[in-house]
């Protein structure tokens, strides 16, 4: 487990993502609503950790950004990339705490789905290598399958990110056979060693059945908690979020009175 990201008191970690306060900054051009505010709000709010996406095409979240984050964030930052060059360039320049390896394709509206780590790994190698080598704790966003996992041991990685999506997008009986992928591949993360974190499309009515997967220790959440922002602020948004997390955790482990 990253020490950098543990808080004692929340065993399951959040990490805010804050890219769609760049979308919609960049809806208009100009400097508003500015994602390193978002992100300062969100640790006075209880995020334990900073997601942000440098996608090659800047759709959100830009290089500055990066460089303003890593000046102001107190909490640990998790820099999402692809495995190019230019990212591991940047990732190199700046040291956030955390890489998340995530596929990308211009085309796509969002990430999705998991990278390939079992044919993709004579490409990932030297990146999670360099990364590594740099001291920044490389995570590989997969989805919930086994035989990935099992690749990603092999690539060196020492954390995971189980995709979400299909869970969240699912409904009824095909929602909980995607739940039950999220679970046993949580399991066999444990089992082959890697740090289990999951994201994805979580919202309040979603996130309850994967915080109580006890092997999981972070979940990555953003879009749901943006647009959240606008009813009810950002504040009370992730607090809202941080609580179904506690109490989903609490219930699982016993430590709820009734
Ligand atoms: N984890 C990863 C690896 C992602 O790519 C994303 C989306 O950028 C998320 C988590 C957060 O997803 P969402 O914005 O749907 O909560």
């Amino acid at each position: 487990m990253s020490e950098l990201m543990t808080r004692k008191s929340n065993p399951l970690r959040l990490g805010v993502n804050i890219d769609h306060v760049a979308t919609i900054r960049n809806a208009r051009g100009g400097a508003f609503p500015d994602p390193v505010r978002a992100a300062k709000l969100a640790e006075d709010a209880g995020a334990d950790g900073i997601t942000a996406h440098l996608r090659e095409d800047r759709r959100h979240i830009s290089d500055s950004d990066i460089e303003r984050l890593t000046d102001a964030l107190v909490v640990p930052l998790n820099f999402e990339m692809a495995a190019t060059d230019e990212m591991l360039e940047i990732a190199l320049k700046y040291k956030p705490h955390a890489a998340c390896i995530v596929p990308e394709k211009r085309e796509e509206l969002t990430t999705e789905g998991g990278l390939d780590a079992i044919g993709g790994h004579n490409h990932l190698k030297p990146y999670i290598d360099e990364l590594t080598r740099a001291g920044i704790r490389v995570s590989l966003f997969l989805d919930p399958n086994p035989a990935q996992l099992d690749a990603a041991v092999s690539l060196g990685a020492p954390v995971v990110e189980l995709h979400t999506g299909a869970y969240c997008e699912a409904r009824q009986v095909a929602r909980e056979r995607e739940l039950e992928r999220i679970v046993a591949a949580a399991a066999h993360a444990d089992q082959v060693g890697l740090e289990c974190h999951a994201g994805h499309g979580l919202t309040f009515e979603t996130v309850t059945p994967v915080a109580v997967i006890p092997n999981i220790v972070e979940l990555n959440i953003g879009h749901f908690l943006v647009g959240e922002a606008i009813f009810g602020g950002l504040d009370s948004a992730i607090k809202r979020m941080r609580a179904l997390m506690d109490q989903a955790r609490a219930e699982s482990s016993g430590t709820l009175s009734a």
